[in-house]
């Protein structure tokens, strides 16, 4: 990490184990360990998300591509958390005949180095420029020349709940232009039968996944938490569609956090909040959306209507 990103990774934490409900956010899971761990998320049976997402992507391609309404001009084809990009080389296959640069935006640079590589070996002919940042910055020093579409998908909009991802998407839309496309992945609202194993699933993988944010504190900040002294508690809430994820302190402990000069106690049972998995219905899109400009063009399902994939065009 720079020492930006440490510096805020810092006051963060530390803002976030003052409150009573503590809380850490679920934006620095991803560290070399993190980035890896969500690969072995995203192959889990559990994780129907990755699967859904990817089947509209590789059966309802041409339908997907029309949407986009791509001319012979060129144009850029943003993604915003791109991951490993297994979803994303269906769309570039497709693709290929066009003019366009993939241009693939993460704050992982581990994420941006192997997906660079990926799509540099299997697909040589697509044009690839990867920017490593936040994406309102790497977005707003954009060259506005060409057509856009954005693609920000596997439901990664559901780690903010809704006030904050509506700002996310007015926020987005202002770096778009009339006619641009976005390409939004929601993860949509079901039982509680079908959702809650996907985050907790038998192997214990999502446990590490969260528990890897407090091993990173204990790298970066000098931190001492002791993993064995926490369990991972996800909840959904099947009515509002929240799936939440909770570390509980299984014992009264106290944690010195050095580089922050703090000292953290835990009451037995008292939990961290690490993550919102928000899923969705035409209502709660609606509510995302609304003043934002962006007006839909095609919704996509996959065959168990899982997970929705929506193209939207900026008006
Ligand atoms: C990457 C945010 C879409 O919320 O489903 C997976 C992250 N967390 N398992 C999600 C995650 C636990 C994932 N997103």
């Amino acid at each position: 990490m720079d020492k930006k990103t440490l510096e805020l990774f810092g006051t963060e934490v530390k803002n976030g184990l003052l409150p009573p409900q503590k809380s850490l956010s679920s934006k620095w899971f991803y560290d070399e360990i993190g980035d890896k761990l969500f690969i072995d998320i995203m192959n889990m049976p559990e994780y129907y998300l990755t699967n859904c997402e990817f089947e509209i992507l590789s059966k309802q391609t041409p339908e997907v591509i029309s949407a986009f309404g791509i001319s012979k001009e060129p144009f850029d084809l943003y993604e915003l958390g791109a991951g490993d990009g297994t979803k994303t080389m269906e769309l570039l296959k497709s693709l290929q005949g066009y003019d366009f640069t993939y241009r693939p935006i993460d704050i992982s640079i581990h994420a941006i180095d192997s997906l660079t590589q990926r799509v540099t070996r299997d697909l040589p002919n697509i044009k690839v420029e990867c920017a490593q940042g936040e994406y309102f910055e790497v977005l707003g020093s954009l060259n506005q020349s060409k057509p856009k579409i954005i693609l920000f998908m596997g439901s990664n909009i559901g780690n903010m709940l809704d006030e904050r991802a509506n700002a996310f998407l007015k926020a987005l839309s202002m770096t778009m232009n009339a006619g641009d496309k976005l390409l939004l992945g929601v993860d949509l609202k079901k039982a509680s039968a079908i959702v809650l194993p996907a985050y907790n699933d038998k192997q214990g993988i999502t446990a590490k996944f969260n528990l890897n944010l407090l091993h990173r504190i204990n790298c970066e900040l000098d931190g001492n938490f002791d993993l064995i002294a926490f369990e991972h508690a996800p909840l959904y809430d099947e009515e509002r569609g929240w799936a939440m994820s909770f570390l509980k302190s299984k014992s009264t402990q106290q944690v010195h956090i050095k580089a922050l000069d703090t000292l953290v106690d835990f009451d037995e049972g008292e939990t961290i909040f690490m993550e919102v998995s928000r899923k969705y219905d035409d209502m709660s899109i609606a509510n995302i959306t609304q003043d934002t400009g962006l007006q839909i063009v095609e919704k996509f399902y996959d065959s168990k209507n899982y997970f929705c994939d929506i193209v939207f065009e900026k008006q």
